[in-house]
């Protein structure tokens, strides 16, 4: 197939686009760079650099690649800084996405798959969290991710899109060529390492007396490869569906740096700070509706193989891509 891979210069997009290379697909990447990277590229893809918010941009470049489908990983995905600079989260997210749907109805673009998350649920009343469980976001990231899929609604009944919404636990781990480089790092796994590597001296944990076993809060990590594969069964799906996209097991931040730290062979200095307004103690996805219906398998279940994979991007890259 032909693909079009908005923000493939981004850390789970140039992962997929990898994938996509590899299995024989045609791959063409569109993005602003402004979170992504060129050394992100793969060479093996077309690369329009260009900004979502520019409609007729955007429409130009899907008019002359005219794609298969489309994998949009472009958005803005900081909680934090979307509790402080709510217009940006639904420009980007809600009015630039509108920008690239529409652009999909008027050049007769049918397929597409996008990247939501378990922010759209808000604190799980139980985990593991079904797609069924009530979506109540508590911070304008979530809200953004959440309106877009409502819109993908619509727009699949009354302009027959076809898509698949997956939404995403706690990405993590890399390829052996691409690997997690935000400009605002916010994940664990990276600022971890960055100790490991003596580019960061200390991890913050937030919040050590939540009603966990060891205090701090429990997370679901997935492997970015079993992540990039989910998103290539999407584009086999015959349906429009919302999936949960998760190992079904939790690791909590200590557990983290503790096994980050015996990967890496290091000690990795910690301070522990006051909880942070808005994490629940625990996210964990059920993945049984993925897992069913479009026959996913995660291959890289265990946290060591996760962080074995991302300590080995970072060696390589210490101080990331470097731009
Ligand atoms: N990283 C995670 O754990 C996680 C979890 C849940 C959901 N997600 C979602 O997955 C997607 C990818 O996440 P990521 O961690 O790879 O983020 P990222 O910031 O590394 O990648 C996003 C890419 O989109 C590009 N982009 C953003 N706005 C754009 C615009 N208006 N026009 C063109 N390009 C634009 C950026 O330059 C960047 O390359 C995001 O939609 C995010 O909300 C990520």
């Amino acid at each position: 197939m032909k693909i079009l891979v908005v923000g493939g210069a981004g850390y789970i997009g140039s992962v997929c686009t990898e994938l996509l290379l590899d299995e024989g697909h045609e791959v063409a990447v569109f993005d602003n760079l402004t979170e992504g990277h060129r050394r992100a590229l793969d060479s093996r893809a077309q690369f329009i650099e260009g900004d979502l918010a520019d409609r007729s941009g955007f429409e130009a470049a899907l008019a002359g690649i005219r794609p298969d489908a489309v994998m949009h990983f472009a958005a803005s995905a900081l909680v934090g800084e979307s509790m402080e600079n709510p217009s940006k989260y639904f420009r980007n997210n809600v009015a630039n996405g509108l920008n690239l749907l529409d652009a999909m109805v008027s050049t007769g673009t049918e397929r597409l798959v996008f990247s939501s998350t378990c922010a759209i649920f808000g604190p799980p009343e139980r985990v593991p969290i079904d797609e069924d469980l009530p979506k109540r976001p508590i911070n304008p990231y979530g809200e953004s991710k959440l309106a877009f899929e409502r819109i993908l609604r619509w727009y699949g009944q009354i302009h027959g899109l076809k898509f698949v919404s997956l939404r995403y636990f706690n990405a993590a781990g890399a390829s052996a060529r691409f690997g997690e480089d935000h400009r605002v790092e916010t994940h664990l796994i990276p600022n971890v390492l960055k100790v490991a590597l003596g580019e960061k001296s200390e991890v913050e944990i937030y919040g050590t007396d939540y009603d966990t076993p060891d205090g701090t809060c429990i997370r679901d990590y997935i492997h970015i490869l079993d992540l990039a594969r989910a998103h290539i069964l999407a584009l086999q799906s015959s349906k429009s569906e919302f999936y949960n996209l998760g190992t079904g097991g939790g690791s909590s931040v200590r557990e983290v740096i503790a096994a980050a730290g015996k990967v890496a062979g290091k000690k990795i200095k910690v301070v522990e700070k006051p909880r942070r307004p808005g994490d629940p103690p625990r996210l964990i996805a059920a993945s049984d509706k993925i897992k069913s219906e479009l026959g996913w398998k995660p291959q890289f279940q265990s946290l060591e193989t996760i962080l074995e994979s991302a300590w080995q991007w970072h060696q390589e890259f210490p101080r990331g891509y470097g731009d």
